[in-house]
């Protein structure tokens, strides 16, 4: 059989070959780095995502090495096909950062600036696209759109003001759960997720539309307004499920469990094991929340530029301590007498077993 012949493509400078067929925005994920263009709505292991947000346009300089025409406008690169001796150009174009920063503009016109209590907070795409390519400001002055938040069944729900309309969580919905009862309703400014009366999103594995949602539109009920997620400990662990792979993180606080979610790689999408995506049926997500349900693995590896490393350091190196030493083997008494356990959340009150989200009240009373 004769080899497949690689195709040679250009992204800001740095020259890669890949297999026909690689879209612009998988290429760039070879090289890695700043190169490689945000995704809102595209998503690998879900088919027909991508073309909605344009967050990943990029400026292709050179279409191929046979017809080395620039195309005249940017382009999605989620959508588009790398061909030979392709010229891309991603953050080495002003075109394209003055493009992004308009599409953030307009993702943000009716999104709420509610990240200080939005559960997705810390591990929002959006947040980040907003911080990397946004305005410090918005031009808009009319009033936003809003709506009710609705319960989608008993575990999830439905913020939609928040929705950024990606289309992830309904091609969850067909492509990985038996039955789909949710989809975008309307059209142009009216669209909005729905349940078209009110129905409960209960199939099993419709839970991952929350690791899929990139905002904090599908959240989980069970562990809503439960603790931020840079408080919590993120461990890798598996079970033996006999619907999915069992391969999960737990999101720990003490030895509690918070939160189970898949396993997430470097892009934000799930792991795949085996050649398969690891989603996560809905009992491993939300009935197995004790510690004794799972074999746990070891800590998560945390991108050290995200916000939920904050205090989680793997192979921690601690200094000598020298105060004894210098007083002669007493330990210091009142000097340096910082407190280390949280006097706000109360180590014995079990947040993930409390039906809803913890008030003032739950920890006086537990007082
Ligand atoms: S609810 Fe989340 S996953 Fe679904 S379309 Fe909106 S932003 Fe995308
Ligand atoms: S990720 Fe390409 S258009 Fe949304």
């Amino acid at each position: 059989m004769s080899e497949q012949k690689l195709f040679k493509v250009t992204i800001d400078n740095i020259t890669i070959d890949v297999e026909p067929g690689t879209s612009i925005l998988h290429a760039a994920r070879k090289i890695g780095g700043d190169v490689t263009p945000p995704a809102m709505c595209y998503y690998t292991h879900l088919k027909g995502s991508g073309g909605k947000c344009r967050t990943c346009l990029v400026e292709v300089a050179a279409g191929s090495a046979a017809d080395p025409r620039p195309m005249p406008k940017l382009v999605a690169s989620c959508r588009t096909n790398v061909m030979d001796g392709m010229v891309v150009k991603n953050i080495t174009s002003p075109r394209v950062l003055e493009a992004r920063a308009g599409v953030v503009e307009f993702l943000l016109i009716n999104h709420p600036l509610d990240c200080p209590i939005c559960d997705q907070a810390g591990e929002c795409h959006l947040q980040d696209l907003g911080y990397e390519h946004g305005a410090e400001g918005t031009r808009y002055e009319f009033t936003r759109r809003t709506f009710k938040k609705h319960d989608l069944g008993p575990y999830i729900q439905l913020h939609m003001t928040r929705c950024i309309l990606c289309y992830r969580c309904t091609y969850v919905a067909d492509q990985i759960t038996d039955k789909r009862v949710h989809g975008i309703l309307d059209r142009g400014d009216h669209a909005e997720i729905a349940t078209y009366i009110e129905q409960s999103l209960d199939n099993d594995f419709i839970g991952n539309v929350i690791d899929v949602c990139p905002v904090g539109a599908l959240t989980d009920r069970t562990f809503r307004f439960k603790n931020r997620v840079w408080f919590t400990k993120p461990v890798d662990a598996h079970c033996n499920c006999d619907k999915c792979s069992g391969k999960v993180q737990l999101w720990m606080r003490g030895d509690e469990v918070l939160r189970v979610t898949s396993r997430k790689d470097e892009w934000g999408e799930v792991q795949v094991y085996d050649g398969k995506p690891g989603w996560i049926c809905n009992t491993c997500r939300f009935d197995r929340k004790k510690a004794s349900d799972w074999v746990v693995e070891g800590p998560s590896n945390i991108s050290r530029h995200s916000v939920i490393s904050q205090g989680h350091y793997v192979g921690l190196q601690t200094p000598e301590e020298t105060v004894p030493k210098v007083m002669h083997g007493r330990n210091p008494k009142l000097l340096m007498d910082i407190h280390d356990v949280s006097g706000v959340n109360r180590p014995e009150v079990r947040l993930s077993e409390l039906p809803g989200p913890a008030t003032s009240k739950t920890f006086e009373e537990n007082k």
